[in-house]
């Protein structure tokens, strides 16, 4: 096989719960992303990023793992699995899977039986401690609100990054180390192409546990517990046991490596093939969504990121995953959502510098959902952000509507397949609603229509597969930077160019002059000198030096 595969694939991101549900129980399943295979191949995707489908009891929908190798029944038996991975290789389709190892459920074994006896092996396996003074050992704070402590029934505390049913794993602990490695390599020798890792960065502590300052005016230390010095000697170690032998694809979620670190996780030598790019996913803090300012400020970050991470690594590029809200929203005001925007904005990160990450349902356009009740939402974080929030006397209202923008559950709702009940996902009783819009946006239309969305994200997979060459070794280069809202970069490699250009605004753009056929666009016609609003292009030829 060859080396560096992932750097020729595009992938695609499911999440089991929501994508298909075979046998009619709300959930989605493993033999609902079989019967969806042949609809994958059509789109052209290579590899499909499978969110957890182990057994969990599903405090954080799947990232609480209370068995390794086990399905998890709602989703199938470790034979559908087989079967997925079977069935997916027929269609040149890859298979990687999720890899939680930062920690694992409260229900798993292991932390069973820590709990019962703090004599036994297991009790290494997650940090313990006691206090004389019935407080938690320090000021931490755990991402998902409240502190990193919570407390046994015989007064030992645990630590737990996320959840208190989620303790973190010890990887001080030899012994714990080579149970993860042993699993992970239990499951590439079934035939999986590789993974996508979890949290990763937060593995190694600092040992000292000490209390973090608390800058004025904060409640809370804000200090990152992320990329702690010395965790390359554990993701090296992963490295070298695991990943290395089976020439397999790892991207990491990496949160805290910025681009000076960026290097050590996603270079020639890296821990990974490569790392999530969060640097621009999004533009929360912009209140002038779709004006050109904001446009501006966004096509900033995305340059200096892709400009940096270009000449060191390799990223993974994307616009949505399961833990955000979905990218129309997130980069256009409602009333710019559109096909052209849409099919503009998969145009500007579909060649940016490293292997581009489809969400389900992004390829047809899904959209956020108005949350007007904490009770149809799922998310964890959610309903602890709400309840810490409604407790200091914020408006409920308010923080649904925040969730609204930005809650986990938007990206969770189910895939949009037709108009028919539940969006064609299950014919029981969806385990969270669907998207009221389903009628509009969904599968069925789109297939058929070659002006839909769905039929412009398979043209942009063809042509990224058709310059396969280029997206792997092309240099990224800026173009026209200071021509407002317009977003243009090329890939240049050996003599020829890929150009693309995209005006990211609801007006017309004067265009520069591009001496090279455009190969792809949003348009039915091609005016030289003028861009319609949120007209995309792709070029390509010889480069000029050529
Ligand atoms: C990652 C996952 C997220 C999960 C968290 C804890 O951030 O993407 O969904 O809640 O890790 O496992
Ligand atoms: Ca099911």
């Amino acid at each position: 096989m060859e080396k560096d595969w992932w750097k020729k694939s595009v992938v695609y991101q499911i999440y089991p719960q929501s994508f298909m549900d075979s046998n009619g129980d709300g959930i989605g399943d493993l033999n609902g992303i079989i019967q969806k295979l042949d609809y994958l191949q059509n789109l052209g995707v290579d590899v499909l990023w499978i969110c957890p489908m182990y057994a969990s009891p599903l405090v954080d929908n799947g990232y609480d793992i209370s068995d390794y190798y086990k399905v998890n029944p709602i989703f199938g038996t470790n034979t559908d699995m087989e079967h997925l991975i079977d069935e997916a290789r027929k269609r040149n389709i890859k298979i990687i899977l999720d890899l939680v190892v930062n920690h694992c459920s409260d229900q798993h074994e292991w932390f069973q039986k820590a709990k019962a006896d703090p004599m036994c092996e297991e009790a290494d396996y997650f940090y313990f401690c006691s206090t004389e003074d019935d407080q938690e050992p320090n000021n931490w704070r755990s991402n998902f609100g409240g502190s990193v402590w919570s407390r046994l029934p015989d007064g030992r505390w645990y630590y737990h990054t996320f959840a208190k049913e989620q303790p973190d794993l010890n990887w001080e602990c030899k012994k714990l180390r080579d149970k993860i490695y042993e699993m992970i390599n239990w499951w590439l020798e079934k035939g999986i192409a590789g993974f996508r890792v979890d949290a990763i960065t937060f593995i190694k502590k600092d040992l000292s546990f000490a209390s973090k300052e608390v800058p004025s005016g904060e409640r809370y230390p804000v200090e990152k517990l992320t990329d702690y010095p010395g965790i390359g000697v554990f993701l090296n170690e992963m490295k070298k046991q695991c990943f290395e032998k089976y020439n397999c694809m790892t991207v990491a979620e990496a949160p805290g490596v910025d681009n000076q670190a960026f290097e050590r996780y996603a270079g020639k030598e890296g821990y990974f093939s490569m790392i999530f790019d969060f640097g621009w996913e999004n533009m929360e803090e912009e209140n002038d969504k779709s004006s050109i300012e904001a446009v501006e400020r966004w096509k900033k970050k995305i340059f200096q990121n892709v400009s940096n991470n270009s000449k060191i690594g390799w990223s993974a590029i994307f616009l949505e995953n399961h833990d955000q809200s979905r990218c129309l929203n997130k980069f256009l005001k409602k009333e710019a959502i559109n096909f052209y925007s849409a099919s503009a904005l998969a145009s500007i990160y579909f060649f940016l510098y490293g292997t581009p990450f489809i969400y389900q349902g992004q390829e047809i356009g899904m959209t956020n959902v108005e949350w007007k009740n904490i009770e149809d939402m799922d998310d964890v974080r959610a309903k602890r952000t709400y309840q810490e929030a409604v407790d200091q006397g914020k408006n409920p209202q308010e923080v649904l509507a925040y969730f609204s923008e930005l809650g986990r559950d938007n990206a969770r709702t189910p895939m949009q397949w037709s108009d028919e009940k539940n969006g064609g996902f299950s014919i029981g009783i969806p385990w969270i609603k669907c998207n009221d819009n389903y009628q509009v946006i969904n599968v069925e239309h789109q297939i058929h229509n070659p002006g839909s969305l769905y039929n412009y994200y398979k043209r942009l997979i063809k042509c990224y597969h058709d310059h396969a060459d280029i997206v792997k070794n092309g240099a990224f280069h800026t173009l026209y930077e200071n021509e407002p809202g317009l977003i243009a970069y090329e890939r240049e490699w050996n003599g020829t160019v890929l150009t693309v250009a995209v005006n990211f605004t609801n007006q017309k753009l004067a265009m520069p002059y591009i001496d090279q056929p455009c190969i792809l666009h949003n348009y039915k016609a091609v005016n030289t000198s003028q861009m319609q609003p949120y007209e995309a292009r792709i070029y390509y030829g010889r480069s000029a030096e050529a």
